[in-house]
């Protein structure tokens, strides 16, 4: 402060290094490559798309100083060799993520869903459940594939996608321990909690919460896991709404996060703005050793350059409070920009906004494909790519939900970006009625889990 000049906040703690040119298509072009791609959006070419709001995994921009470790800063090996324990690399990564997390055993691995892999094999038995917060599916199929059974034990607001309950993501504890009492606590492998919910709308799990269910998994000696690839969001969503954290760092929060599990998976795809890489973080040693022979057996270690990278990222993340804030303003600026128009779920989420299809388009049926027939609407007509992000869970499908998600890559994109991607989505509310239906078409050769295809339904 000078001269009586109040300080100017930072709103965003980077500029731009490196710049890539995005192709300017026309309609034309663009509804070419829908019919080409089936009208999934998901199918559509990266060098067609203008704003992509497919993922914000693996895609956000690297810093000066990690692309500077991938060229310069290692021997040409580094790209290539792995990092055993001992290795310098391996020592670096490890003490920084003690360091932030707490956990004093970590794995990196390659990914989230490696990561889940081998953490549900060692830690979840045949024939028992898995109570958890509407899971992202990757890790109910790790879990499932271990043949025991996830229970959804999500509080019923999740299901309420416009009211401005903060915590949407918590798990109703009452649920949990009906669960536990039904099925006897050694039928309950572990209690899985995921931070900020993506499959529900990105919504938070608040501290008090957290502690609740830890008292219950101490009462009945049930481990406690975290899904935390999006802790940094969860972290910023409690100091901004929780009592009692507004003066509390975005550190010590996740400290205080971490300190309430036995152990996390995460991937780093996301929160540590890298294209690869995943931790499990455990405080039990023998879980560690087990964990890391089986991803030796498995052949999942990431590379050297992959946990350079990384122990930077970590370092950048958390020298400042401003990266996190300018990260959740940025999808925050588009979630208010539609806000006025458009229905999107509500409370804010900290990765992307999203769209409830039914409200958008009320008279389109369901087995016309509403979320699908928008995205593919907004890609014709600006070149946005939208798509319905995480397969619903079984209890939304139940509830005929369907969402559009637009998911921020962090780092990534200038406020331009955002304000052409809000233009397109509210053109597209205002223009609802020209959207048209889809309908479904098998190809052969196609197993179930390939994206589906899809015809627009002449009318
Ligand atoms: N958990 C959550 C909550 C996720 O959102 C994801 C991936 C994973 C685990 C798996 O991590 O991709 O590193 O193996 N989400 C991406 C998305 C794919 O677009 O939301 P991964």
């Amino acid at each position: 402060m000078k001269d009586g000049v109040k300080d100017i906040g930072f709103s965003v703690p980077y500029d731009i290094a490196v710049a890539r040119t995005l192709r300017q298509t026309s309609r034309q072009e663009r509804e070419a490559a829908l019919e080409q791609a089936c009208y999934n959006t998901e199918l559509i070419p990266q060098e067609l798309v203008y704003v992509d709001l497919q993922t914000d995994s693996a895609v956000s921009a690297l810093s000066a100083s990690q692309v500077a470790a991938m060229i310069a800063g290692g021997s040409p090996e580094a790209a290539t060799e792995m990092a055993p324990e001992g290795h310098g690399g391996m020592d670096a990564l490890s003490s920084r993520f003690r360091e932030v997390f707490g956990f004093p055993f970590v794995l990196p691995c390659t990914q989230g869903r490696a990561a889940e892999r081998i953490w549900m094999k060692l830690n979840v038995r045949e024939g028992t459940v898995v109570p958890g917060n509407m899971l992202f599916p990757s890790t109910r199929y790790h879990i499932e594939s271990n043949r025991a059974k996830v229970v959804d034990v999500i509080a019923d607001k999740a299901y309420d996608l416009f009211s401005d309950e903060p915590f949407k993501g918590n798990l109703d504890v009452r649920k949990l321990e009906n669960v536990v009492k039904e099925q006897g606590a050694e039928k309950v492998s572990c209690i899985y909690v995921e931070l900020c919910v993506n499959s529900c709308g990105g919504h938070p799990v608040s501290l008090a919460n957290l502690r609740q269910v830890r008292s219950l998994a101490d009462a009945h000696k049930i481990p406690l896991f975290l899904d935390a690839c999006r802790i940094l969001e969860n972290s910023y969503f409690i100091q901004q709404r929780e009592p009692g954290y507004h003066d509390r760092s975005i550190r010590e929060i996740v400290h205080e996060t971490c300190s309430l599990a036995d152990g996390l998976t995460m991937s780093a795809l996301k929160d540590f703005l890298v294209p690869i890489g995943g931790f499990i973080g455990t405080r039990d040693q023998k879980s560690y050793q087990k964990a890391s022979f089986q991803q030796f057996l498995d052949g999942g270690q990431p590379p050297a350059v992959a946990l350079a990278s990384l122990a930077l990222s970590l370092g950048e993340i958390f020298s400042s409070p401003t990266y996190v804030r300018s990260r959740v303003a940025q999808v925050d600026y588009l979630w208010q920009r539609l806000g006025e128009t458009v229905p999107v779920l509500r409370p804010a989420a900290g990765h992307g906004v999203f769209i409830d299809a039914k409200s958008f388009l009320p008279e389109m049926p369901p087995e016309h494909h509403p979320a699908e027939a928008l995205a593919a609407f907004i890609y014709a007509i600006s070149g946005v790519r939208a798509t319905k992000g995480p397969p619903l869970t079984q209890s939304q499908r139940q509830r005929g939900v369907d969402l559009v998600r637009l998911a921020v890559p962090a780092r990534r994109y200038l406020q331009g970006h955002m304000d052409d991607a809000a233009q397109a989505v509210s053109y597209a509310f205002a223009h609802r009625r020209e959207i048209r239906g889809l309908e479904q078409v098998e190809k052969p050769g196609r197993s179930k889990y390939d994206p589906p295809l899809f015809a627009p339904i002449e009318r």
